[in-house]
């Protein structure tokens, strides 16, 4: 079965068969899942991929993907082709909002002995929602006078994962369009960005030393070796997971956050979430969740 020459995006090519291979095998490995309604996009992507590496053959390009090395290697490409990256910095204000009024103010007022605070931006695309979180957690530390603490006694992380490496690459060089950032507000502007052109920004480096980022598939997280973190967010995410994978996933979170800490979801993300160690924060406009045992 071949690719014709006319344009990718107005033809529908693959058979039905092999299509729902591909929906599966993108369940299987990613937890993704491609419904009806969006399974032109998939067709779409996989076949402007296979004209840009000069494949034409459907079957023969299925099987090339299942391959040790260079399969591997041509399956987290698609993967990224396959996922929506869709960001922005100070993305959702009310979950913000209720980092600095709630969460922190329990992490930190009152316990001076903190040794580490440890966040997690899960599916954290371009870096933007990362660099969001250390901003808001250096803001928040200044105005309590909480950062002689830091710099002495505990240690701070904010860790970006997401199974896509094109973003990650994106993420640690940390270097922003004019155009993405417009929206931010002047204190921050200046006190974390630097000018790097007319048209490109940095983050700075006081910043960036708190932050990492990983490649991790949501679906593994069971074997991700740290543990105990004070946050996660998890946020525009979960959505593109069946019922059970979020299910699965969300226990996976829990285990990893420790008792006392905090997951932050999309606000309507999911809904019915229901975990025995978990208690629902109540703030206006956002989901997030406090792990009580
Ligand atoms: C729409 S973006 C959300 C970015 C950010 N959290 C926000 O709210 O602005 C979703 C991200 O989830 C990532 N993602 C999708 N499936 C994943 C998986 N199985 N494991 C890890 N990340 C995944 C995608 O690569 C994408 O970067």
């Amino acid at each position: 079965m071949n690719i014709s020459n006319d344009s990718a995006l107005t033809i529908r090519k693959m058979d039905n068969e092999l299509l729902n291979s591909w929906v599966d095998l993108l369940e299987k490995r990613t937890g993704i899942y491609f419904p009806k309604e969006r399974q032109y996009f998939l067709e779409t992507s996989i076949i402007l991929r296979m004209k840009e590496i000069n494949r034409d053959d459907f079957t023969d390009y299925f099987h090339f993907i299942h391959q040790e090395k260079e399969g591997q290697d041509e399956w987290l490409i698609l993967v990224d082709r396959l996922t929506i990256h869709e960001t922005r910095f100070f993305r959702h204000q009310p979950s913000l909002n209720l980092l600095k009024e709630i969460i922190l103010p329990a992490l930190f007022v009152g316990n001076n002995n903190r040794k580490s605070l440890k966040i997690w931006s899960a599916g954290c695309s371009t870096g933007e929602e990362v660099y969001t979180l250390a901003m808001v957690v250096d803001q928040f530390l200044q105005n309590y006078n909480l950062k002689k603490i830091l710099s002495e006694q505990c240690s701070m992380s904010v860790t970006g994962m997401d199974i896509s490496l094109a973003s990650l690459a994106i993420a640690k060089k940390a270097v922003y369009k004019h155009r993405n950032i417009h929206h931010v507000k002047e204190k921050y502007l200046e006190q974390y960005f630097i000018k790097q052109s007319d048209k490109n920004f940095k983050i700075v480096d006081s910043l960036r030393q708190y932050v990492f980022f990983t490649p991790f598939n949501i679906m593994d997280i069971k074997n991700i070796v740290i543990h105990s973190m004070d946050i996660i967010f998890c946020q525009n995410v979960l959505i593109y997971f069946t019922k059970d994978k979020q299910k699965k996933i969300l226990q996976n979170l829990v285990e990893h956050l420790r008792t006392g800490g905090y997951l932050v979801l999309g606000a309507g993300e999911i809904l019915n979430i229901s975990h025995v160690d978990l208690e629902k924060v109540i703030y206006l406009n956002a989901l997030a969740f406090h792990r009580k045992k």
